[in-house]
């Protein structure tokens, strides 16, 4: 089997090139990912030595280098992407490129070649906000609210017409939100943990009542995993992790753990259209694919800020180069002395 992963220097992406490598002695992994900001050879260093991987630098949204990484390919699993709301608030356009386009590009690849399996990686975002109730099921509407959810549920909706027209064998999966060690210091743990580590601010939105469904990414790759092997074509699968907590109460977790006290955290300006709460029924893919989580979000956390304490060089890095404007242009103002915060928008209907 010739497995081509997008995205695959990325957090989760280069999660699951380790994972199929190690468990599945028989496949041979190709590694796609154009080396965005947040894509990093570092987190898959050391494979190049191993004859069954391969890694091929190009952009999913070229048809010319799509069609050269799917060349001879069995199954491709699609995680490239741009992934944080906050840069897709502050500027769509690559969201649509990647995000949509490239998923249309890969498609069509996908068509002339003779694949057997496509998984298009989602996120629960698709689903848009919940209340204090409810979670999402496979079947509950499509509701994003963020440029980067709208730009993922066109990319899902697009897998599902590839399927339903030219009979490509697409699975979708849908994972709430990941932690875990290689995360890019732009989400909200890593971005946490490393600001406690350096002693600084850790600014939390609104009043950090936000509420989110966290699962480790191995836990999440070990779901791709099952899902490309036992799942069926045309049908979509949830991961969500056992756990939610608002985010104020995570903040103080990570401080413990990373040895911060709590006088670092800001509450700063909310995020636009800030969706109040995520949560995950992940029956289905416990039913029919056998598949649960196993990582419990303490023993994980604590894992999450060892790593992070242990590879200074790698976050140095990170948080180098483009990540310093970026930083600025996102907290500047938001770091200043701020006026008391809003109230957290909860939508008051079920959304599924
Ligand atoms: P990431 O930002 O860490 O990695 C994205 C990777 O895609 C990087 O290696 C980057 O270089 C690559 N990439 C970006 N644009 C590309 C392009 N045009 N062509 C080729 N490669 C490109 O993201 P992540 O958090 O690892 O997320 C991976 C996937 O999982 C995404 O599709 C995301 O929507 C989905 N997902 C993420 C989460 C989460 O909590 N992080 C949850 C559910 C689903
Ligand atoms: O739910 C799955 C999604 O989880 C993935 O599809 C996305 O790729 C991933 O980025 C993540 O999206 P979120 O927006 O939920 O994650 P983020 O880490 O950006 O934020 C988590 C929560 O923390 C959210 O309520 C916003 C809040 N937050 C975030 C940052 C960066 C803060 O309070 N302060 C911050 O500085």
């Amino acid at each position: 089997m010739q497995i081509v992963v997008t995205g695959g220097a990325g957090f989760i992406g280069s999660q699951l090139v380790h994972l199929l490598l190690e468990t599945r002695p028989e496949w041979q992994i190709v590694n796609f990912d154009a080396l965005t900001y947040s894509g990093n050879l570092e987190n898959v260093a050391g494979l190049e030595a191993n004859s069954r991987y391969r890694f091929l630098r190009g952009d999913v949204a070229d048809p010319e280098a799509a069609a050269q990484a799917l060349a001879g390919a069995d199954a491709v699993i699609h995680l490239a992407a741009e992934s944080h709301v906050d840069r897709s608030i502050q500027d769509a356009g690559d969201f649509i490129r990647t995000n949509v386009t490239g998923t249309q590009t890969l498609l069509d690849a996908a068509r002339r070649g003779r694949l057997s399996r496509f998984v298009q990686v989602s996120t629960d975002e698709v689903y848009g906000s919940l209340g204090n109730e409810g979670r999402f099921s496979e079947t509950s509407p499509l509701a994003p609210n963020s440029p980067y959810a709208a730009s993922k549920a066109a990319a899902d909706l697009l897998a599902r017409a590839a399927f339903h027209t030219h009979g490509v064998p697409v699975i979708i999966t849908r994972a709430s939100n990941n932690y875990g060690p290689r995360q890019f210091p732009e989400k909200l743990i890593p971005l946490v943990i490393s600001n406690a580590l350096a002693g600084e601010p850790v600014p939390l939105y609104g009043r950090g009542e936000n509420v989110r469904n966290w699962i480790h990414a191995a836990d999440h790759c070990r779901g791709i995993l099952v899902a490309l092997e036992r799942g069926t074509p045309g049908e979509i699968y949830n991961f969500g992790g056992d756990d939610e907590l608002d985010n104020l109460s995570l903040v103080k977790r990570l401080l413990r753990l990373a040895g911060a006290g709590e006088e670092l955290i800001r509450y700063v300006a909310d995020r636009l259209g800030h969706d109040f709460r995520y949560s995950l029924d992940s029956s289905r893919a416990r039913r029919e694919l056998g598949w649960r989580p196993e990582i419990a979000l303490d023993a994980g956390l604590t894992a999450t800020v060892d790593w992070y304490r242990q590879h200074p060089a790698w976050l140095r890095r990170a948080r180098g180069g483009d990540f310093q404007s970026y930083y600025a242009r996102q907290y500047e103002v938001r770091l200043q002395p701020a006026a008391a915060p809003a109230a957290t928008h909860r939508p008051t209907e079920k959304s599924c």
